[in-house]
């Protein structure tokens, strides 16, 4: 039962005004949208839109997808970080294409590679019309002010609170339209700073304006501490030819080519830019990028082989490698 159903019909009756409008809202197919769900998953929609589109003309089927290397894969997903979704992407269009047809209960979404409770819940519910509530930061922060919750997120208490308040508004007829909705209201409406309270469909019930608490909920855990690590990234360049190693297995990079990642002894380096800043999520990484310029080839490090400067464009890279590429110029 919906203990709220005037708040359901609201978000719904909102989300049909103030819904974004996206091309894979534009489509039924399964495949369209779990390939949305995937780029989204760490992605803002501004930047996923693009890859997604990207995505969509290379490989318009999941069989087209299936068919293609991991360093093809791994090339158009260049840019969106966390490479091990773009392998898992991979892993399950085969997955897919084995079994013949995009499959269609929770449990077995659930079983694709790269697909966890939220996606499954996503793509089950935008495809398939399945009674799963999606809970992602947008919906723990509108039920949270809108309910009063004051459970701080992050913890499992709060994972079980909130799934099971969003599970009991879900409108059995419209539950992709709910969740969709509970994004999109989250995202442009009770956004995490300065809320439209205003203009608020939601303002005469919503506790947390009522208890002058917006700003303070949803309360959140303190944050873990951003770990720092320093390393190089060194350009080795000989007669129009330069060295790069593929990362192995164990890491968010693995699969994706990199330059050295120590001097080499003997040879003469010049430091283009040190403390390059680059951000993930739970590390603070600060680069130093060398340039040794030789004339007759040295001995690599394990791993490395010799390619042409003008193939680099056909390796995937993580985005510091880019960046040392364009303090080359
Ligand atoms: N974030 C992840 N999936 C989304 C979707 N379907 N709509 C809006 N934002 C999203």
């Amino acid at each position: 039962m919906n203990p709220d159903s005037s708040f359901t019909e609201t978000i719904l009756g909102w989300y049909a005004i103030h819904g974004r409008d996206l091309p894979w809202r534009r489509t039924r197919d399964p495949y369209a949208i779990w390939l949305s769900e995937i780029i989204l998953q760490q992605t803002r929609i501004a930047q996923g839109q693009a890859y997604w589109e990207r995505f969509m003309a290379r490989f318009p089927r999941v069989e087209d997808l299936a068919a293609a290397s991991e360093d093809e894969v791994l090339r158009l997903w260049e840019g969106l970080g966390y490479y091990s979704r773009g392998r898992n992407l991979l892993a399950a269009a085969r997955q897919i294409a084995a079994r013949g047809h995009f499959p269609e209960t929770l449990e077995e979404i659930r079983a694709l590679k790269g697909v966890g409770d939220y996606t499954a819940a996503a793509i089950g519910s935008i495809a398939f019309n399945l009674p799963a509530a999606v809970v992602d930061g947008n919906v723990y922060r509108v039920l949270a002010r809108y309910f009063g919750i004051g459970t701080p997120v992050g913890t499992t208490a709060a994972k079980n609170e909130f799934s099971a308040l969003a599970q009991s508004l879900l409108p059995e007829d419209r539950p992709g339209d709910f969740n969709q909705g509970m994004m999109d209201f989250g995202a442009l409406q009770c956004t995490p700073a300065s809320p439209a309270c205003l203009t608020c469909p939601l303002s005469e019930t919503c506790t947390a304006l009522k208890d002058g608490r917006v700003d303070s909920l949803p309360v959140r855990k303190a944050p873990a501490v951003v770990q720092t690590r320093h390393l190089v990234y060194a350009y080795l360049r000989c007669n129009g030819q330069t060295a790069i190693r593929r990362r192995g297995a164990g890491d968010i990079w693995q699969g994706l080519w990199e330059p050295l990642t120590e001097l080499l002894p003997g040879l003469d380096a010049r430091l283009l830019r040190a403390n390059v800043r680059h951000q993930l999520t739970h590390r603070t990484l600060l680069a130093d990028f060398y340039l040794i310029d030789c004339s007759t080839r040295p001995e690599l490090p394990d791993g490395y082989v010799w390619i042409d400067e003008s193939e680099l464009d056909r390796y995937g890279k993580p985005r510091l490698f880019e960046m040392l590429l364009q303090a080359l110029d």
